[in-house]
């Protein structure tokens, strides 16, 4: 019946631009995917959430440098070391704030943990959520303020402290 045969014709032509088809989807998604990633590395790369504190991005440093004088200095000391006795905690357990400097713990924690806490505060630090003394800067700082203090914070350690730490990072990467 032509009918029928009319319709096994329009399914050959079908399959064969269906193969074509695929063949422009594919390439097409391949333009999309690669277009995509260009894109994201360029949002990546330049509104920075997600550019983890560079300890070798002189400029960073340096940019660092200024926002932690102004903010940070106050609390955990002009040389990162710190107030006075910060290595106890008080008797209603919160901390004073601790050096930054290798001497202290900052090291310890990974580039996520130290924007976290930057960002939010140190109830981040506690697993209970207890009350600390430590302010989110996250309505004040930008989020490049806060990767380039800690980028700051960073150059200040040995690089084997720097490399510890960097493991740290690894281990736990920044979240996009
Ligand atoms: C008002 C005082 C104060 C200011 C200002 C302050 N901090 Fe803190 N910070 C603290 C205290 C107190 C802690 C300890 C918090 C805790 O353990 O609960 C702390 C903890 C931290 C930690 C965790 C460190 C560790 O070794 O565990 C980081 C990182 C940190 N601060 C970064 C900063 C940065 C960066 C700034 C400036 C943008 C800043 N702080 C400004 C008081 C302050």
């Amino acid at each position: 019946m032509s009918g029928e045969r009319g319709h096994a014709i329009g399914d050959r032509i079908d399959m064969s631009n269906g193969r074509f088809g695929r063949r422009v989807v594919l390439l097409a998604a391949v333009a999309f995917l690669v277009g995509g990633a260009a894109a994201g590395a360029a949002w990546y790369f330049q509104d920075s959430p997600g550019i983890p504190g560079d300890p070798a991005d002189l400029d960073q440093v340096a940019f660092g440098s200024r926002v932690y004088a102004r903010i940070c200095a106050n609390c955990h000391g002009v040389e990162l070391d710190g107030q006075l006795g910060w290595e106890k905690p008080l008797k209603d357990g919160t901390r004073l704030a601790p050096a930054h400097s290798a001497a202290g713990e900052t090291w310890q924690h990974s580039d996520a943990k130290l924007f976290e806490v930057v960002k939010v505060g140190g109830e981040t630090l506690q697993p209970d959520g207890k009350v600390s003394r430590m302010p989110g800067f996250g309505d004040k700082l930008t989020d490049d303020e806060i990767w380039a203090v800690i980028a700051f914070i960073k150059s200040t350690w040995p690089t084997n402290v720097q490399e510890v730490q960097q493991g740290a990072s690894e281990d736990e990467p920044v979240a996009n």
